[in-house]
């Protein structure tokens, strides 16, 4: 593993041509994904500025461009007419100013009227490395680009740690006022979110206090990347709470997790129906982040970095490394979060194959699973030893999956085994193959479960217990185009 140096890490970027040879190299990656969002170069991370506007998706996301470290960050900017395709449209927001000196940090966009606006944190730090987080924005011009504020619209509160970051924006019609609730840390290092509001969306901010959520008030460490809407007449609050272990999730300090329950804007609590779930079962999923002005109030549209904070991957090696997931949709029924891959998926789809134990590089996969145990390997050799393996307990509901077998093993101290328990039987897992990502969804979205996975060339086989199972390769929806 190469080791950086600060300055090397947190080098500006000022010229492209700096990095041209970089994705020259980069793209010729067996693992380079050919239908989910990746970095152009360096790691891509979390999910940034999701939101509709005008009938196009804008999307950014974490970006580092030298290799795969989390140095300077900027906000890489890509574009969507369907959640499918995505455009690379250059550089969002660099860090270029004196209160984002090291980093345009994560945050969050909503469009209103005629204009869209982004919120992100300004990772200011001294000569002495003593941090300032800003929360500032930046609006998309007549050109398409993101255009900065000329100064941020608060800055940090004494009252908490320098932990205060990731505004997620959004708009109380009740309230008439818009909110930002941003991820926090108190100065004795529990995880909170500070809310922010006000009735202009660029200024006129004040403080309105910590969000109460009874039951949570030590739960982790920091709450990364705070999100919350209302779906389906429930309201969602999803969080990335670090610093701390959990039930389930081996030796992962770094979490997903969200709660369905009532938010009170007057009263500024969230109170939970039940205990928090985790939003994806894999082993690498966070920062999860939905859309704004999606349109229908019973459905969110999400998207998650495939990585996790503090984890190193394979690619690392070849100077990048991260993805953004498949957008999913959400929903409540029944007082439950459903979670399935984005509408339209399927036009995808470029042909179907025989169940004949070839695996593409890139597929979809839906088993139709009988009743009893079931075992499924992806990425199998050909002597049908190896893969990724998931095997379902029909008498405790539980699938587990594991990464051990395969030829390249990572985070192996983190963890290599995880469970997902089931409220129901197994009865149908859909499956997304990328050249380096597995997503399965369970059932018809009661869970979800993403990893990366890279075979190496003699891992492209499966195998699973009797099941109807289809197959399609699908269709190069993301360009892995040089712009910056
Ligand atoms: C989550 C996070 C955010 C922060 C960003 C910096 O992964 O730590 O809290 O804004 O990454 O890249």
């Amino acid at each position: 593993m190469k080791e950086w140096t600060r300055e090397e890490r947190y080098r500006a970027l000022q010229n492209p041509e700096e990095i041209r040879g970089l994705h020259e190299r980069i793209k010729t990656s067996a693992y380079r994904q050919t239908y989910h969002v990746q970095p152009v170069t360096g790691l891509s991370s979390d999910p940034n500025g999701f939101a509709l506007h005008q009938g196009k998706w804008h999307l950014c996301y974490q970006w580092c461009p030298w290799g795969a470290v989390h140095g300077l960050k900027y906000w890489y900017h890509v574009t969507s007419p369907d959640l499918l395709h995505w455009t690379n449209e250059g550089i969002g927001l660099a860090p270029d100013r004196d209160y984002d000196n090291k980093g345009a940090h994560s945050g969050s966009a909503i469009s209103v009227g005629d204009a869209l606006y982004f919120y992100y944190t300004g990772n200011h730090r001294d000569e002495n490395w003593v941090r300032t987080p800003w929360t500032c924005a930046a609006v998309l011009n007549a050109e398409g680009r993101l255009e900065k504020l000329d100064a941020p619209l608060f800055g940090p509160r004494a009252d908490h740690s320098e932990h205060q970051r990731d505004p997620k924006v959004v708009w109380n019609a009740e309230q008439q006022r818009y909110y930002i609730f941003l991820g926090a840390q108190t100065l004795d290092k529990r995880g909170c979110v500070l809310v922010y509001e006000s009735a202009q969306p660029l200024s006129g901010w004040r403080f309105a206090g910590e969000l109460k959520v009874p039951g949570y008030e030590a739960f982790g460490g920091m709450w990364e990347c705070p999100y919350i809407t209302r779906i389906g007449g429930k309201d969602l609050l999803i969080f990335s709470p670090q610093y701390t272990t959990l039930p389930g999730r081996g030796n992962s300090t770094n979490h997903n997790v969200y709660l369905l329950g009532t938010m009170d804007y007057e009263a500024l609590t969230f109170t939970p129906d039940g205990p928090y779930r985790f939003l994806d079962y894999g082993f690498d999923f966070y920062a999860a982040q939905g859309a704004a002005n999606v349109g229908d109030p019973e459905k969110a549209i999400l998207i998650a970095w495939i990585g996790l904070p503090d984890n190193h991957y394979p690619t690392e090696a070849e100077d990048w490394e991260g993805s953004m997931s498949l957008p999913r949709e959400l929903r409540v029924v029944g007082g439950r979060l459903v979670q399935t891959p984005i509408q339209g998926v399927e036009r995808l789809r470029t042909a179907e194959l025989a169940d004949d134990g070839r695996l593409p590089a890139a597929c979809e996969l839906e088993i139709a699973v009988p009743a009893g145990d079931f075992d499924l390997a992806l990425f199998a050799r050909a002597d049908g030893t190896g893969g990724l393996t998931l095997h379902y307990d029909a008498a405790s509901r539980v699938c587990t999956v594991d990464r051990r077998a395969m030829a390249k093993r990572f985070n192996q101290a983190v963890f290599e085994v995880l469970d997902v328990p089931l409220e129901t039987p197994l009865r149908k897992l859909r499956v997304f193959i990328d050249r380096s990502s597995t997503e399965f969804f369970f059932n018809d979205g009661e869970a979800a479960f993403t990893t990366h996975s890279y075979p190496e060339a003699d891992e492209h086989r499966f195998n699973h217990s009797p099941a109807e199972v289809k197959l399609w390769t699908l269709e190069t929806s993301v360009r892995d185009d040089f712009v910056v």
